[in-house]
């Protein structure tokens, strides 16, 4: 039977759309066009339009991907504009305070751009090549930054959540493998492993619980020690904690050390919890994703000169590096510990092919196919430079102190920290008002009318069961003038509160 050769005569490969030789005027014209149009969403004034859901929703002509018809360019870009850019938000706007987003450097979008177009995967070296090195380059200069030995290497990750998920798992794997002989990789789940037990400060990140549920240990394994009156983990109270868990039966493996938690910024004492740690042989990791980066400071790397004594640790360069996500790094002190996540396929890396000179990153990879997230660091690193982006970082910590100091005497707030890092928890209250429920209610007013109009985005927390405002600054541009038209934003409308409600 002749095989019919001309099934598909509709395919017009002369488009352009593939970036190969043929398109290397396509892909200027593209690329150009598209830095034009996301001008334009440089040019929003507010951080948000303000646009509802409902009518973002309604927008189904434009949402649509399934009407078969093609665009050219111009029309492609018109629609992203009309359904996306005109609505996104705008992380360098000064109004926007709420989560932790920073605004981006620009030589770590022409890093993105050339990782993107190139679509290097860096799973493998013959994948990759000298992207491999690159990325071993940009880890290097991290794990030199944290104290961690040259014994230490690590890898990029999708963010503080997988790195986070990669300290605990080689933290059960390791203690389980020296203390009982067991090999969790190969042969799975054993039921000692339920008496596992993980101690973090009650401020940590969530993600430490999600983590060890998604390890099959369970929320409950994870043991919250209180934190002092700055936030931070109370040494003594993790001895007890550890001591009561062991009266329990059960067996603790390790500790996870926050360095800037979320909410509040607060480094937790990593040269006591080492002692600790050290005393009962167990695993030492630290969630550095929003406060590693400050290693790179005068104003805070003494703080994380404990890193030293870390087993693993987490940072997110796509919070406090000024990089678009992803851009995250596990780090680990003895580099045999990838041995946990690691594996051979005989299709990608075989074993017997297993070469110093000709790295495979796999190795080290919880994922498989993976960007080249290395790239937009180490642009920013010979572009903008460590020097330039620590002051950045030290910028916005004094602009968070300023703001402390403004409104910390104002009758109409309520503040209960000073800030350790950049962010500042407060809440406003009206005079008079004794009702928590009442200024609960009247905090997420605040903040969801300042939202919805496209005025300011402000977060929200909750902290001893009450609702708090958040400002997390991360955007070395805004001024404190900026900060406090957002503050008087917050007085008038908890003020029209009532008249509203
Ligand atoms: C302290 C801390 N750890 C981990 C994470 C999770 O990081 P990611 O959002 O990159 O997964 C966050 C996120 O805010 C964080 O603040």
């Amino acid at each position: 039977m002749l095989l019919n050769t001309n099934i598909s005569p509709s395919i017009d490969l002369k488009k352009d759309h593939f970036f190969d030789h043929k398109a290397k005027d396509s892909y200027q014209e593209y690329i150009y066009k598209a830095s034009k149009q996301v001008m334009s969403f440089l040019e929003n004034k507010d951080f948000y339009s303000g646009e509802t859901a409902a009518n973002l929703r309604a927008k189904t002509n434009l949402l649509s991907v399934s009407n078969n018809v093609t665009l050219t360019i111009d029309e492609a870009l018109e629609e992203v504009k009309e359904l996306y850019l005109d609505h996104a938000i705008s992380f360098h706007n000064p109004n926007y305070v709420a989560h932790l987003n920073c605004p981006v450097l620009l030589p770590a979008i022409v890093g993105d751009v050339i990782a993107s177009s190139v679509n290097t995967a860096v799973e493998t070296w013959d994948q990759s090549t000298s992207a491999t090195l690159i990325e071993q380059e940009v880890i290097r200069w991290i794990s030199t930054k944290m104290h961690l030995p040259s014994t230490s290497d690590g890898v990029f990750t999708s963010g503080g959540t997988q790195s986070n998920f990669m300290g605990l798992l080689m933290a059960r794997d390791h203690y389980a493998f020296v203390h009982y002989g067991l090999n969790i990789k190969q042969n799975g789940w054993a039921s000692i492993i339920s008496k596992f037990r993980i101690f973090c400060s009650e401020k940590a990140h969530f993600s430490i619980q999600k983590n060890s549920a998604l390890l099959g240990m369970g929320y409950d394994a994870v043991i919250p020690v209180k934190t002092d009156s700055l936030m931070k983990m109370n040494p003594n109270e993790l001895v007890i904690a550890i001591e009561k868990e062991k009266q329990k039966g059960n067996i603790p493996i390790a500790v996870v050390a926050t360095v800037g938690t979320t909410d509040f910024g607060s480094f937790d004492p990593l040269e006591a919890i080492s002692k600790i740690v050290k005393e009962e042989k167990i695993w030492l990791h630290v969630d550095g994703a929003y406060g590693g980066c400050y290693a790179l400071t005068k104003t805070h790397k003494h703080l994380l000169a404990g890193t030293a004594n870390a087993d693993s640790v987490t940072i997110d360069f796509h919070k406090t590096l000024f990089q678009p996500v992803c851009s995250s790094v596990f780090l680990v002190k003895n580099k045999k510990h990838f041995k946990y996540v690691s594996h051979y396929a005989d299709y990608l890396n075989p074993l017997e092919s297993k070469d110093e000179v000709y790295p495979n990153l796999i190795e080290k990879s919880i994922q498989t196919t993976r960007r080249f997230d290395a790239l937009k660091v180490w642009f920013s690193l010979k572009m903008t430079g460590e020097k330039t982006i620590a002051s950045f970082l030290e910028k916005v910590h004094f602009l968070a102190l300023e703001l402390y100091t403004k409104i910390k005497d104002d009758l109409y707030f309520e503040v209960i920290h000073k800030p350790e890092l950049s962010t500042l928890v407060f809440r406003y209250k009206e005079q008079g008002i004794e009702d928590n429920n009442i200024h609960d209610a009247i905090n997420l007013y605040i903040k969801n009318t300042l939202f919805k109009s496209g005025q300011a985005s402000v977060a929200s927390t909750r902290v001893d069961g009450k609702i708090y405002l958040k400002f997390t600054l991360l955007n070395p541009v805004t001024e404190i003038t900026d900060l406090m038209r957002i503050v008087d934003m917050i007085k008038e409308k908890g003020q029209s509160y009532k008249t509203n409600n």
